[in-house]
């Protein structure tokens, strides 16, 4: 099968504060359909963060008593350890503070210069630091005095500087064409919308440069301005790959872009400014920007500056790695807002993995140990039993591809758990032990059937459980190479006779 190319990018976080749960979903998501993809083999390239210019974090240094690069080098840090604790499977992590991304940004500036699509003017207007973005006179509210976002709720200051501006309004049809030609650019459908209807409103031009600080990339030839951070930050997707040199291997195989991971709150700069950028400056738009929900606590969206934040250490440390991915992904998909607390954790955590998918592993594991020395041969004889579940299995497989490469990711659980969950009651309808007497063919017949599913439902869940799914493969002594989707077009996965190694608890119940 010929081998696709598959770049897909976290948004890449501002170091302003200590990393909590939503940054922990945007990346899990992000690494969840980067191992799926790599299971179907595909060559995957996995980009997350970080996006360190900007008054707001110029702001927050200042606040720490630090220089601005001292201050990033270390929150930076904290960002790039929280990869290794997520079990993140990037492939890189990018500062906007290194010297490949000044590069690439300046060429991209130059190119929109030499393009027409850059003039010198003077921004009046509403600047929200902590979103660093702008808004128009119709999208603010005043409360007790105080301006804020009607978008995000945050502050807004009113900013009067020379400024540069990018030609975006002139961009308006071509988007709304972009969008029309490219019916997936943006999912789910919803945003898709949401985004649509905000273009044909009408574009104003963007300002994106800034004079009054100084924490940034300079303009090319202008000390006085610094880049809108922004154009800075998005144009990190391309750093990555080596561009300005576009001759580069990396550029070449990964541009453009599969899949932008991003929350629903920066839409607007991924779906609007980013590829209007892009074909200003000539260079291909990225195929796909997911917005994902937010992860709520209450009512609300959790974040630092609204101090409810769960702290996914102190999650992982009680729980585990695995159950917060699984919890994460089940209960916050489909691009909708998800509320999360630890009771529900828990619950899920006892439903799904403990009770079903680590039940099932247990169960049959520890029956093969028991009973058969870890020995399991199949014969040639199918029951109607055998039938019955693979072919449910196979039309709960059928659109599973499908699902994932819609980031429809919520259904693909559902589906595979519901594998499990027939699973479980093959094994309870054909009662193996009762076998063990008078008809041991049957009974490693089923016992085999029962490890075969066990696998494809591993190597399913793989992308989201990657720890407890290694395990459950380890054991079946099935090699790496083999951990692919092709079963789904009819191979199977273990061999006629199988060897077992052991297999502990893989979740405890809460
Ligand atoms: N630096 C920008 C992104 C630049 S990408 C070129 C940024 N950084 S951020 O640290 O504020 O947010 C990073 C990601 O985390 C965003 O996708 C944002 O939507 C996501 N989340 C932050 N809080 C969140 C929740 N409470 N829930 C889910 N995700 C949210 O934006």
């Amino acid at each position: 099968m010929k081998q696709s190319n598959f770049y897909i990018t976290t948004p890449i976080y501002y170091p302003s504060g200590e990393p909590h749960m939503g940054h922990a979903y945007s990346s899990i998501l992000a690494d969840v359909f980067a191992r799926f993809k790599r299971n179907d083999n595909c060559k995957v390239y996995f980009l997350t963060g970080t996006d360190e210019h900007g008054l707001k974090i110029q702001k927050a240094a200042e606040k720490a008593g630090s220089d601005p690069l001292i201050y990033c080098n270390k929150i930076s840090k904290i960002f790039k350890d929280l990869t290794k604790t997520l079990n993140l499977s990037n492939d890189d992590f990018i500062r906007t503070t290194e010297k490949r991304h000044h590069e690439s940004v300046n060429d991209l500036w130059s190119r929109l210069v030499k393009s027409g699509d850059i003039y010198l003017s003077k921004y009046e207007g509403w600047y929200s630091v902590s979103d660093e973005a702008y808004y128009n006179s119709d999208e603010i509210i005043e409360k007790n005095g105080k301006k804020y976002s009607t978008f995000s709720g945050s502050i807004v200051e009113w900013v009067e500087e020379e400024s540069f501006f990018f030609r975006l309004s002139s961009w308006q049809k071509r988007l709304l064409e972009f969008y029309d030609k490219n019916d997936k650019f943006i999912l789910p459908i919803s945003r898709r919308n949401e985004v649509i209807n905000f273009v044909k409103s009408g574009l104003k031009d963007l300002s994106v440069s800034r004079t009054s600080f100084t924490w940034g990339i300079k303009v090319p030839n202008n000390d006085k301005h610094i880049i809108y951070v922004w154009l800075d930050a998005l144009t990190n997707y391309l750093s990555a790959l080596n561009f300005p040199n576009t001759n580069d291997k990396l550029y070449k195989n990964f541009w453009p872009a599969s899949l932008h991971v991003i929350g629903k709150d920066i839409l607007r700069f991924h779906a609007i400014y980013w590829p209007a950028f892009l074909l200003a400056a000539k260079i291909k738009p990225p195929s796909r920007v997911f917005g994902h929900g937010w992860i709520l606590s209450g009512e609300e969206k959790m974040s630092k500056s609204k101090g409810n934040i769960l702290n996914p250490l102190e999650i992982i440390n009680r729980y585990g790695i695995d159950e917060l991915r699984y919890y994460l992904m089940k209960e916050v998909s489909h691009g909708s807002d998800g509320n999360i607390s630890l009771k529900s954790l828990e619950n899920c955590i006892n439903s799904d993995l403990a009770n079903n998918f680590g039940n099932l592993c247990q169960r049959v594991f520890s029956f093969v140990k028991n009973n058969c020395e870890n020995k399991v041969t199949k014969t040639k004889n199918i029951s109607s039993a055998d039938k019955k579940l693979i072919e449910q299995t196979k039309g709960l497989t059928k659109d599973l591809r499908n699902l994932m490469n819609n980031q429809h990711l919520n259904n693909y659980i559902k589906s595979v758990v519901n594998i499990s969950f027939l699973t479980n009651k093959y094994i309870n309808d054909e009662e193996p032990w009762k076998l063990k007497k008078n008809n041991i063919e049957k009974m490693n017949n089923i016992l085999h059937l029962a490890l075969e599913q066990i696998a494809k439902i591993s190597i399913l869940l793989n992308p989201i459980i990657p720890q407890a799914t290694t395990k459950v493969l380890e054991a079946l002594k099935i090699n790496v190479k083999s951990r692919n989707l092709l079963f789904l077009e009819g191979k199977k996965i273990l061999p006629k006779d199988v060897r077992l190694s052991e297999l502990n608890i893989l979740f405890k119940k809460n």
